[in-house]
């Protein structure tokens, strides 16, 4: 008995020995390679980062808190959003011109590591929720000079507040993304729709079933991915061409086209419709073309919206 309870006191000790080590030692700093990219002043890159910004990289829906989001305005980017993962609460930077809250101070060079290598101006590796990896010297080159131009606003956000689990992944697994960088140019192939579709839109991200950690584990495009909100659960859809169970797979190019323009249908809807509807034709073909050479997948999405129980006393419901 009396060794029973040394032994589970010593397990406890050096638990605590080791959580304490990863305490010290979880901010890992990193050395990425120089991308050499600067920013431009051109007015036509400036607009190219700008039509990213806001269109296909969606970037508002990410760096800006909810209660803005609902207003409907894309800017300014002051971050604050919470991603609540169960390693603990990721908040979204401010990425406006400020140089005390914001990236104002940081260098051109540091604006491209974060969205290439994933690591911030720190070197320590960022969790890796952005996917732009891949993005050309060109698209990244434009994304970082029109950052240049986003006037600074102050707002300072709250610190990341992670567990003793997502410090021991920090020590341990989460480092830099190093990933062979696109050099296609904007056209309506499949090739570079693969490249939106992936890189800069994140369609990849949502359509692709996860598992709990976030890695992926579904058929691509696939669908089954869902978000809670108050009024119910939204489901992405399978966007594989399977004529059976693929929910665009009847729409040829005109009804896809259509369904983007006409943004968001549903209140609550995670998918930044708002953002997709100003994609230029070719790059919607580019996507369309894309998703039509997928492999079809046999994943049934039954619905992409299941509504809450309802709360309301049952007579009144049978009264409809
Ligand atoms: C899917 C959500 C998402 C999208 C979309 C997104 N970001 Fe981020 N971004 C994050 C999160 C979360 C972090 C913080 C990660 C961390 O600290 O580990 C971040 C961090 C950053 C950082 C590093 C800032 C710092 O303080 O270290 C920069 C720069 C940045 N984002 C720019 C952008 C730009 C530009 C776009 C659009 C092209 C964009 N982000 C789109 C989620 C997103
Ligand atoms: C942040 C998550 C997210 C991202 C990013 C995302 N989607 Fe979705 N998508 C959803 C969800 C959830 C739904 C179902 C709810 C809805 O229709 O709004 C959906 C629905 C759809 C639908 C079906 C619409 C309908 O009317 O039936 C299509 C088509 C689609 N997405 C294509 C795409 C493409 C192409 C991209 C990339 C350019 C993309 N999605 C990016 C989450 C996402």
């Amino acid at each position: 008995m009396r060794l029973l309870k040394r032994a589970a006191m010593i397990i406890v000790c050096l638990l605590s020995l080791f959580a304490i080590y990863i305490q010290l030692t979880f901010k890992r700093k990193f050395d990425v390679p120089v991308t050499g990219i600067k920013a431009s002043t051109d007015s036509a890159i400036v607009a190219r980062g700008k039509y990213i910004v806001n269109g296909q990289a969606h970037c508002y829906h990410c760096h800006m808190p909810d209660s803005m989001k609902k207003l409907g305005p894309r800017e300014p980017l002051i971050g604050g959003y919470a991603f609540k993962t169960p390693f603990g609460d990721i908040y979204t930077p401010n990425i406006t011109s400020d140089n005390a809250t914001g990236v104002g101070a940081w260098t051109d060079e540091e604006l491209a590591q974060a969205l290439r290598y994933n690591v911030d101006h720190n070197k320590n590796a960022l969790v890796g929720i952005m996917p732009f990896n891949s993005m050309s010297d060109e698209d990244l080159t434009a994304v970082v000079s029109y950052m240049r131009t986003m006037k600074p606003v102050r707002n300072a956000v709250p610190e990341h507040d992670i567990n003793i689990l997502g410090k021991a992944l920090m020590r341990f697994v989460i480092g830099p993304v190093e990933a062979e960088v696109s050099h296609l140019k904007p056209d309506s192939s499949a090739a570079y729709g693969k490249y939106l579709a992936y890189t800069v839109a994140n369609c990849n991200g949502c359509h692709t079933r996860r598992g709990a950690a976030g890695g992926y584990e579904g058929d691509p495009f696939g669908g089954g991915n869902e978000w809670k909100t108050e009024n119910g659960t939204f489901i992405s859809p399978n966007i594989t061409p399977n004529d059976t169970v693929g929910r665009i797979a009847k729409w040829n190019y005109e009804v896809f086209e259509r369904r983007f323009r006409a943004g968001k249908l549903m209140e609550e809807t995670p998918m930044p419709w708002e953002n997709f509807q100003e994609m230029s034709e070719s790059d919607l073909k580019a996507i369309y073309n894309f998703l039509q050479s997928l492999e079809p997948s046999n994943h049934v999405v039954q619905t992409t919206f299941k509504p809450a129980p309802s709360t309301e006393p049952a007579h009144q419901a049978s009264g409809r």
